[in-house]
């Protein structure tokens, strides 16, 4: 128990950062994003590097587009999606795309990554996002979805629930994000365990697919490859 409550501290610096109210947002905090993500398993080789043109469907607040912004450099670009658009994002390689992830206004084959952060079950249709990811993804090149773990102990679901409750919510509201982090509550158990969502990837075309847990099983991360 000891050990959880740790972990829980500790997702919550990761996850926001710095205390909203005493530091103004100069930059967004990347932070609580698990190097898993951008680095997966088992090649650990980097998911997007310099120059590629990588998507970050239901993008948030944008962290982990501008994470990425960095990683691809001046000459990469970043699709930054989600379904309402806000201004805040401007990094020059960085576009804001409004829409929904169940049909990407992209070419077939254009991405050499794409990754979605705690997203996927805000899309009412996961399987279709999941088909519309493969198609615009180029050959061979992968998809990241982290999530929490879905877990079939009791124990671990009632942390992640009060988790969610108390912490990621309340601190979502600091930062005007409440209702964006609100409907999570439920969703965990909506969610898929990691040998269904392999299952899905491969459904929807894609050729393998691995989901690895993350932070001690918290959180799981889906690498699958076009
Ligand atoms: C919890 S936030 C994701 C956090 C984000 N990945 C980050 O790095 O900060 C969920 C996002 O999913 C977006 N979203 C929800 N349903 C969507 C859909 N059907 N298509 C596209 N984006 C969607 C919301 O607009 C919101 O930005
Ligand atoms: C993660 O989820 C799987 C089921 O999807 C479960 O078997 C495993 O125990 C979970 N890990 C943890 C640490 O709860």
């Amino acid at each position: 128990m000891l050990f959880y409550y740790c972990f829980i501290s500790v997702f919550f610096i990761r996850f926001f950062g710095q205390d909203p109210s005493t530091a103004p947002r100069r930059r967004p905090s990347t932070r609580w994003i698990p190097t898993a993500l951008l680095q997966p398993p088992p090649s650990s080789s980097p998911l997007a590097k310099k120059g590629d043109s990588v998507l970050d469907l239901c993008c948030g607040s944008g962290d982990l587009a501008f994470l990425l912004s960095e990683k691809v450099g001046p000459n990469g670009q970043i699709a930054a999606y989600r379904q309402r658009r806000r201004s805040k994002l401007c990094c020059k390689n960085t576009k804001c795309v409004e829409g929904n992830a169940v049909e990407l206004p992209f070419f077939e084959s254009y991405f050499d990554a794409i990754t979605i952060g705690y997203g996927l079950t805000n899309v009412v249709d996961g399987s279709k996002a999941m088909e519309e990811m493969c198609r615009v993804l180029k050959k061979g090149s992968k998809v990241s979805v982290l999530y929490f773990n879905k877990s079939t102990q009791p124990l671990i679901t009632l942390i992640q629930d009060l988790m969610v409750d108390y912490v990621i919510v309340h601190v979502a509201s600091g930062h005007g994000l409440g209702s964006e982090y609100g409907y999570l509550k439920n969703s965990i158990k909506e969610y898929l365990t990691g040998d269904e969502l392999e299952k899905l990837a491969l459904e929807v075309g894609f050729s393998s697919a691995k989901h690895f847990e993350v932070g001690e099983g918290i959180m799981g991360n889906l690498v699958a490859t076009r």
